[in-house]
């Protein structure tokens, strides 16, 4: 396909929003506060504020590179710098990692869609405790509802990716991010100005180094991963988005910079509420589905909250959804030459069955499990612990061994117009070749569990 033709992103600003959109997800939202406040409060922070820097930002810049520089999709931009040579299977990998991701990230989507509808009324709020905990159980285990709200969430995330780049991804980024900041702040508000609020700042923040486990930075670096959308060629494709003025290394600061900025606002919004309240601050889905409601529902106009919650956890999730369609969708496009439309609706077809199965996983065919794991779990395990981390781990290899360090270089100062200090140059190189290989060959060994370091 000519380039002439690509669609691509038409300001700074909506490149930023898309890439923030990208990253702030799920995973901000419940998965962030609660290892924080498990694997020793600050002291977390700090160690995922530096594997964010020194490995995942030159991951991110290796995604940007690889994208930018051949203006293609994940597997048409790897084969394009190195044709006829196995590289390429990365971008196959990448493809089936975000398809596995999707079947089950689309689920716990339509999930808050439900609990969107379900704020508007007030016999909701008004259960007590156990009705609101028994009430997630059966409805993520029913057969049809579920479904249904991940269909109705699918088909909104398709709705935003078949209008392109331009008028879709990133129009609807620009209108939902700045408002997804602005009612996070207004929760952190009322969550802060509770009384018994600072129990709760103490467990995000106060170092508890007694707690910092060694799987602790296990899953310190899983979460970057995850959080920062890495390993599965998203960055790829939004990559080749951007215009060539553009300063790669900058960007990718901007978006780390706000997917952190971001997990440490939930934390804000979320534990000084559950501890104000005496509520366990209990793991995943239970946290934010069960516990909050409970929370909402003995809140003064709880309902109000209830509903800004759970658009906030909505639309964090449909800017990270349309990253994930917008690969395979590329993908489709530029090596089957479908048109975009035919290639959102191939798509969806996948993604509607196979988390149809995700979600039926949690209760009519929950028998049915591998390694003592149901479907649902099997996705989610495979992917953020196997295939994001071999993922990211090729990427940086490829940029740091396979392509040419002039071109390498050429990209990151677009074509030599961005002055950098040589030194900033160096060391990102040098992340990129031996600190991120090296580190990630580390965790990953580990949590597969081939060698033991820890
Ligand atoms: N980063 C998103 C979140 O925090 C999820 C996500 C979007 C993702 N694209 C990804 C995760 C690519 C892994 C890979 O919820």
């Amino acid at each position: 396909m000519a380039n002439k033709e690509r669609d691509s992103f038409g300001s700074r600003f909506g490149v930023l929003v898309a890439l923030a959109g990208s990253a702030i997800g799920l995973g901000n939202l419940w998965r962030f506060p609660y290892l924080v406040g498990n694997n020793g409060g600050a002291a977390f922070i700090i160690m995922y504020v530096i594997f964010v820097i020194f490995l995942c930002l030159p991951i991110m810049v290796s995604e940007f590179v690889i994208g930018r520089r051949t203006q293609a999709n994940v597997f048409g931009g790897i084969r394009r710098i190195a044709p006829k040579s196995a590289w390429p299977i990365i971008g196959i990998l990448s493809v089936a990692a975000v398809i596995f991701i999707m079947a089950f990230y689309f689920v716990v989507g339509g999930w808050t869609i439900e609990y969107i509808l379900k704020s508007f009324s007030a016999s909701f709020l008004a259960s007590d405790n156990t009705a609101l905990a028994s009430f997630f159980g059966e409805f993520i285990s029913s057969p049809v509802a579920p479904a249904i709200m991940m269909l109705v969430f699918l088909g909104l995330t398709a709705l935003i990716v078949v209008a392109g780049i331009k008028d879709g991804i990133e129009k609807y980024s620009k209108i939902m991010m700045p408002g997804l900041f602005l009612l996070i702040i207004i929760l952190c508000v009322r969550s802060l100005t509770l009384p018994g609020a600072s129990e709760g700042v103490k467990f995000l923040f106060s170092p508890d180094f007694s707690k910092l486990r060694p799987d602790s930075i296990l899953a310190a670096l899983g979460q970057a991963f995850f959080s920062l959308s890495l390993g599965m060629g998203c960055m790829i494709t939004y990559g080749s988005y951007i215009a060539k003025k553009e300063n790669l290394i900058h960007m990718s600061f901007i978006t780390a910079g706000a997917d952190t900025l971001f997990a440490i606002l939930a934390g804000i919004a979320i534990m000084p509420a559950v501890f104000a309240f005496g509520m366990p601050p209990a793991q995943g889905p239970g946290l934010v589905f069960i516990i909050l409601p409970q929370i909402f529902a003995q809140m003064p106009l709880g309902n109000i909250f209830s509903i800004a919650f759970f658009v906030i956890l909505f639309v964090a999730a449909i800017t990270s959804a349309i990253s994930m369609l917008e690969v395979v969708v590329a993908y489709f496009m530029e090596e089957l030459k479908m048109s975009r439309r035919t290639a959102v609706i191939v798509t969806c077809v996948i993604v509607a069955i196979l988390g149809s199965l995700s979600s039926l996983s949690q209760g009519t065919l929950k028998d049915y499990t591998l390694f003592g794991k149901s479907i649902f779990d099997i996705f989610d395990y495979t992917t953020s612990n196997i295939m994001l981390p071999v993922g990211g781990l090729f990427i940086v290899l490829f940029v740091g061994w396979k392509m040419k360090r002039s071109d390498v270089l050429d990209e990151l100062t677009s074509g030599g117009t961005i002055p950098f200090k040589r030194n900033i140059l160096d060391v990102t190189m040098f992340c990129i070749k031996f600190l991120a290989p090296v580190a990630i060959s580390f965790v990953l060994l580990n949590s597969i569990g081939l060698i033991k370091f820890f």
